[in-house]
């Protein structure tokens, strides 16, 4: 077998063997394939696709290049959450602890944000003292005590995946079907879970820009899912603008935070929190819809998701933010109209750029730097009122780049749905 003959199979349209998948993806692993063939075997894959039977095959050899969670230790159901990635999307913040105390242990493994979108672990960091590096011992403490952790990746949670997506960010091979299903589901698999609820992002700010694609990827990964016996439901949700009101680590953690305290009043970011959740718990209690949803309801009016959350940073280590905060820029719109577009991807660039984000994985975050929007698609501004806050320290942008992230019209705009469709 050799690499060069993997390719050209791949190149010409031909299904790749089990074999021939796990020489190229192991030896990619042991270094014994270089970047340049492995990035040309997935340049081809992104180009002609894969069958149903090599998903399969790819998935199973990146859960089994490295360590498989065991979380038996844990009574009951576990469920899990996953998010395709988005603008301003600090759900994990606000469904856990809601599905927690609705009875669902959620043993949740997250990662970093790199690229324009941000990671729910960064976000949790800006919590001064919030540790995310947990023996796995403590991890399962955590769970059977409060009933939810959250820990980032371990070191040796399907490797494969790890080296594969670090080359595919750099080589243009992000966009594939294929490719993201068999990554996502393979860290779902060997994480543990049960019962995996995803969130699939379409839109400018998504991975996927239509919903014929992001129907596709969900079947995808809900048959990777049968194969586990895993049950999975996809939610396929707006990524047109960014989720909520806040771009920016600490500023989404008190977003987070203010929605479970009952401080927020309704929002995109709201009725998303709730619908995963309500599916969360309907899979772990195995309990009708209708009542899934009541039940977390309950845990946001009385406030018992609130007293979760707390009790989940106090657990990790977390301690209060200080009440300060940088000094606030306010940006208004130039011109009378409705709002039409909000560029969630150039303004989450932005972001990035202004120290909320990294470019490489060493880089340092600033956790306190980032926007909050004051309107959102369909709503009306007159010219000369706020639109948006920005948060810098280090790093400053013009006025123009932050205006140019928005289209302002006369005519009547509708605000954007939310959810598109749920997939089980
Ligand atoms: N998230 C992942 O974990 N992998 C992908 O390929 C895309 C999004």
């Amino acid at each position: 077998m050799n690499m060069i003959n993997i390719i050209e199979k791949k190149k010409n349209k031909e299904r790749l063997t089990k074999e021939e998948l796990t020489y190229a993806v192991m030896g990619y692993v042991n270094e014994q394939i270089p970047d340049y063939q492995m990035s040309s075997l997935l340049m081809a894959i992104v180009l002609n696709g894969m069958t149903q039977e090599e998903i399969l095959d790819l998935t199973d050899i990146m859960i089994k290049s490295g360590d498989q969670l065991d979380l038996s230790s844990i009574e009951g159901v576990k469920v899990d959450k996953h998010s395709t990635g988005g603008i301003g999307d600090k759900t994990t913040i606000a469904v856990l602890p809601l599905v927690a105390s609705a009875k669902v242990k959620c043993a949740k493994m997250s990662g970093r944000g790199l690229g324009f979108t941000g990671g729910t672990i960064d976000k949790l960091e800006s919590i001064p003292g919030f540790q995310t590096k947990l023996e796995f011992s403590q991890f399962m403490k955590e769970v059977n005590t409060i009933g939810l952790a959250l820990m980032s990746q371990t070191g040796n949670l399907c490797p494969a995946d790890k080296k594969i997506y670090a080359l595919r960010d750099v080589t243009a091979t992000t966009e594939s079907i294929p490719l993201i299903a068999s990554s996502i589901m393979s860290k779902k698999i060997a994480s543990g879970a049960d019962k995996i609820v995803i969130d699939v992002k379409v839109g400018n700010g998504a991975l996927m820009k239509t919903l014929e694609d992001a129907k596709l990827l969900a079947k995808t990964m809900i048959e990777i899912g049968k194969h586990y016996q895993k049950e999975v439901v996809c939610l396929l949700t707006n990524m047109e603008q960014p989720l909520g009101y806040t771009i920016g680590n600490r500023l989404e953690v008190e977003e987070a935070i203010a929605l479970l305290k009952g401080e927020k009043s309704d929002s995109d970011f709201k009725e998303l929190v709730i619908s995963l959740a309500t599916y969360m718990v309907h899979l772990g209690r195995n309990i009708d819809i209708n009542q899934a949803h009541e039940e977390v309801v309950k845990q946001l009016d009385t406030k018992a998701g609130f007293h979760k959350l707390l009790e989940f940073i106090e657990m990790q280590g977390g301690r209060n933010f200080s009440n300060e905060h940088l000094k606030a820029r306010e940006i208004y719109a130039p011109i009378s109209g409705y709002i039409k577009k909000i560029y969630a991807e150039k303004l989450g660039t932005l972001v990035k750029e202004i120290g909320g984000g990294r470019e490489n994985l060493q880089d340092q975050i600033d956790y306190e730097v980032g926007v909050v929007l004051n309107k959102k698609v369909g709503d009306f501004i007159q010219a000369g009122e706020l639109l948006l806050t920005v948060y810098e320290n280090k790093k400053i942008k013009k006025e123009e780049e932050y205006l140019a992230c928005f289209e302002i019209t006369e005519e009547k705009v509708e605000p954007l749905p939310l959810i598109y469709e749920i997939i089980k």
